[in-house]
């Protein structure tokens, strides 16, 4: 069987959807080859409820992108997300014994970063390194070869509770998969949709998906902030669906179809047609009413954001404003009304930086299956090998023709 090491695979396992997206690197770039999707139903608020339909769901997105690129997928990067997630920075010391920062001093320095109490049911999902600081000179990001006496180390940890991350592993596992990573789907979603301007500059990532909101605030070039509410798109469904005395799936494609969160960009006399239940003819309704009723949720899903960026401390370091992702962002008037609160810019945030199928991978719903690949790629090491435990994917189309070839 002929082994391709240029493969990788991101698994975005939603509250509404599994995505996987496969990625083949070439000389560094990334062009998208396969994409699969299946809407998720063992899931709730971002976590894994019902282990069996987040198995099938898997399967069936892996085995859609597998023969879209023509491959057979045996590892995947993938997400973790859900209200257990919670981020904080630290700071690690040690003493340079040498005059000078060697690796060894880095690893160890990041340790003793990481030595914060972790509660026996959390565990570590991230420590990522802000910022290292060499006596007293403060933002160097690689410290290796500089003389000093003292080395310092600023970190942000990400954690989150060990069921909510092994049931994870249990469903990729059960589908046959190896994990590579386990990556917080708000940085994933980062790494596609965010330019390092922005990361420099400072902004907020929120990627409102079906039943969470992530948040990721950069400054600096660095991660400051992470966070997950358990909140999402459904919500503005749910409403829809009470509001209007219709059924769920009925809601979501009125929603889709018709949904706008800002009223004021919704002539007047403009009307719709809705499913009533239990009633044979759909009903007429102006559109503006269906507007009333998601705006204020919208409302409520970005004040509680503006809430988040309030207690991260970090509402005065956003110079470039807000980057808004997941399915729920591509709803008519989010960005407006998200201007209107925050008084910041805001720009939607599709997948950038990628080849291949671009296209079809260009909505803000796979910011986070893209992301997860270019997380992965990132973590390739330098010498074009994968860091062991990260081989992803195993070529089959090319084996099965080579192989009909030998016998025919
Ligand atoms: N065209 C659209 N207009 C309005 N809402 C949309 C549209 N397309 C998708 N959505 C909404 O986006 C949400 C799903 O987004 P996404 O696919 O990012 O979620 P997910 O990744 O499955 O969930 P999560 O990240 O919360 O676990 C749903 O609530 C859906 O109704
Ligand atoms: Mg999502």
């Amino acid at each position: 069987m002929k082994k391709s090491n240029n493969l990788i695979v991101g698994l975005d396992i939603g509250t509404t959807k599994t995505c996987a997206v496969v990625g083949e690197v070439n000389e560094g770039a990334v062009d998208i080859v396969g994409i699969g999707t299946c809407p998720s139903q063992g899931l709730r608020k971002g976590m894994v409820i019902n282990v069996e339909n987040t198995v099938n769901s898997i399967r069936k997105a892996v085995e859609e992108a597998g023969l879209m690129a023509g491959c057979e997928i045996t590892s995947v990067y993938t997400g973790i997300a859900g209200g257990h997630i919670q981020g904080l920075n630290s700071q690690g010391m040690v003493t340079l014994k040498n005059g000078e920062v060697f690796d060894s001093d880095v690893k160890k320095v990041i340790e003793s970063a990481k030595a914060v109490v972790t509660p026996w049911d959390r565990e570590v999902i991230h420590v990522i390194p802000q910022e290292f600081i060499v006596d007293d000179q403060c933002g160097i990001q690689e410290p290796v070869g500089m003389s000093g006496v003292r080395l310092e180390a600023k970190v942000h940890i990400v954690t989150g509770t060990t069921t909510s991350a092994q049931n994870i592993y249990r469903c990729a596992n059960r589908s046959g998969l190896d994990v590579a990573d386990l990556i917080l789907q708000p940085l994933a979603s980062s790494e596609a949709t965010l330019t390092p301007d922005e990361r420099e500059l400072g902004v907020v990532l929120v990627d409102i998906g079906g039943g969470t909101t992530d948040i990721a605030i950069f400054h600096g070039g660095s991660i400051k902030y992470t966070s997950v509410l358990p909140i999402g798109g459904n919500h503005i469904t749910h409403d829809i669906a009470i509001g209007l005395r219709t059924p769920i799936k009925e809601a979501e494609k009125i929603k889709k179809q018709y949904g706008c969160a800002y009223s004021s960009l919704i002539n007047n006399d403009e009307t719709i047609k809705v499913p009533d239940i239990g009633e044979r003819k759909p009903k007429s309704l102006l559109r503006r009413t269906l507007g009333d009723i998601i705006m204020p949720r919208a409302e409520e899903i970005l004040n509680l954001v503006k809430l988040e960026i309030a207690k991260s401390g970090y509402s005065d370091f956003i110079t470039s404003g807000l980057v808004m992702t997941g399915g729920s962002v591509v709803l008519e008037g989010i960005p407006e009304l998200a201007e209107d609160i925050f008084n910041l810019p805001v720009r939607r945030g599709c997948p950038m930086d990628i080849g291949g199928l671009k296209d079809v991978v260009n909505s803000p719903v796979y910011a986070t299956g893209v992301g997860l690949v270019l997380w992965g790629n990132k973590n390739h090491s330098s010498n074009g090998t994968r860091i062991p435990g990260t081989t992803i994917v195993t070529r089959t189309i090319n084996w099965i023709k080579g192989w009909f070839e030998e016998i025919f």
